[in-house]
């Protein structure tokens, strides 16, 4: 069939084969109807026109399919410990209740770039060794004394404390308590799925063999000396920056008057060895906000996962308040802007993939 007699078939399709209202056949109803006709010729040779999608592909401004949202530690938590009577930890060998972003139900995220969920282990339980590519790390958030043992380390976990689990670290968690223990977890896997560069491994031990103390990492590398010999690496050699560490640095700031105008005392976790992020894909944050303290807005094009670690408090997200207590999670979408309000005294830990988009050379903040 020539171009003419398509473009004649497609201007009769879409009139559903009826003749249609008179019209003068000019040359731009002719030209548009071959337009038609042309692009349904190319989408079997799988190509398209650019011209068509030129400005939802190339965007003036960051969009996101990321929502702000709120996840409550107290709905959180009862429904992980209702999951804690359908499943042991170890036959789902990582009991966690995924929080899905609201405007990406079914895609196991919280951002874009970053999966986020709530673990539990019980008293007495393992959740068995294994290892993957995607990298992550740990905040907890409620009970006291069960472990992560990576890389030959059992560290120990307290609420606040924040453990990494680098690419490819074999891992395994415990629970010698008699509480139950909660964290929060969060790993790029759908940033290393959309490079499709997964792999995962399974241990025949459930349990790691440990050499090492608990807080060997953090004394070895975290004590302004390093170990002789340490060279660069591209994540932190450290596993667990503990609360008890890290909380009197922020606290010391606020009171030395230190105080960022955006987001308060903050610190960034920082590879001893390099000063750069702690993994190459997330990098995170710890702040303390003054009671009363009232942020200047900010918006970045890293989405962000935040924790109330304490205090109370709201963000509000473009033009949406969030409000956040102890244990609390929220998201702020990429390039939105936000500011925070403090009505106590109050700790917030953050994560984004801000490390793996300055790599790249696209991050960018503003007002
Ligand atoms: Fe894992």
């Amino acid at each position: 069939m020539s171009a003419r007699n398509l473009a004649v078939a497609a201007a009769k399709k879409a009139t559903n084969g009826k003749p249609g209202p008179k019209q003068d056949p000019g040359p731009k109803h002719n030209i548009e109807a071959m337009r038609e006709a042309f692009y349904e010729r190319i989408a079997k040779k799988d190509m398209a026109p650019l011209w068509k999608v030129m400005k939802s592909v190339v965007t003036k401004e960051p969009v996101t399919r990321c929502a702000p949202v709120v996840w409550h530690f107290d709905d959180v938590k009862s429904l992980v410990l209702e999951a804690g009577g359908l499943i042991s930890a170890e036959e789902a060998e990582r009991r966690v209740l995924i929080l899905e972003n609201p405007a990406l139900h079914g895609e196991s995220r919280a951002t874009n770039t970053l999966f986020a969920g709530i673990q539990m282990i019980m008293p007495g339980e393992i959740a068995p060794a294994h290892r993957h590519v995607s990298s992550a790390i740990r905040f907890v958030l409620d009970g006291e004394g069960a472990y992560t043992a990576v890389e030959g380390e059992k560290a120990f976990m307290s609420p606040g404390d924040f453990v990494i689990t680098a690419n490819w670290a074999p891992h395994d968690h415990g629970n010698p308590s008699d509480t139950p223990m909660l964290w929060l977890d969060v790993l790029d896997v759908p940033m290393v799925n959309f490079y499709e560069t997964s792999f995962a491994k399974h241990s025949d031990d459930p349990t790691q063999k440990t050499s090492r103390q608990d807080g060997d990492s953090l004394s070895f590398y975290g004590s302004g000396v390093l170990p002789d010999g340490t060279t660069a690496m591209n994540r932190t050699p450290i596993i667990n920056y503990t609360y008890a560490r890290t909380r009197p640095i922020v606290e010391r700031m606020m009171k030395a008057g230190e105080i960022d105008k955006r987001h308060g005392a903050r610190v960034r976790y920082a590879n001893p060895a390099t000063g750069g992020p702690v993994l190459p894909t997330m990098g995170a944050n710890l702040a303390m906000l003054p009671k009363g303290f009232r942020g200047e807005p900010y918006r970045s094009t890293d989405s962000t996962i935040f924790v109330c670690a304490e205090g109370e408090g709201t963000t509000t997200v473009d033009g949406k308040v969030l409000d956040w207590g102890p244990q609390d999670v929220f998201v702020v979408p990429s390039w939105k802007r936000y500011s925070h309000n403090a009505a106590k005294e109050s700790v917030l830990f953050s994560i984004s993939d801000r490390p793996a988009q300055e790599a790249l050379g696209v991050w960018r903040e503003g007002r």
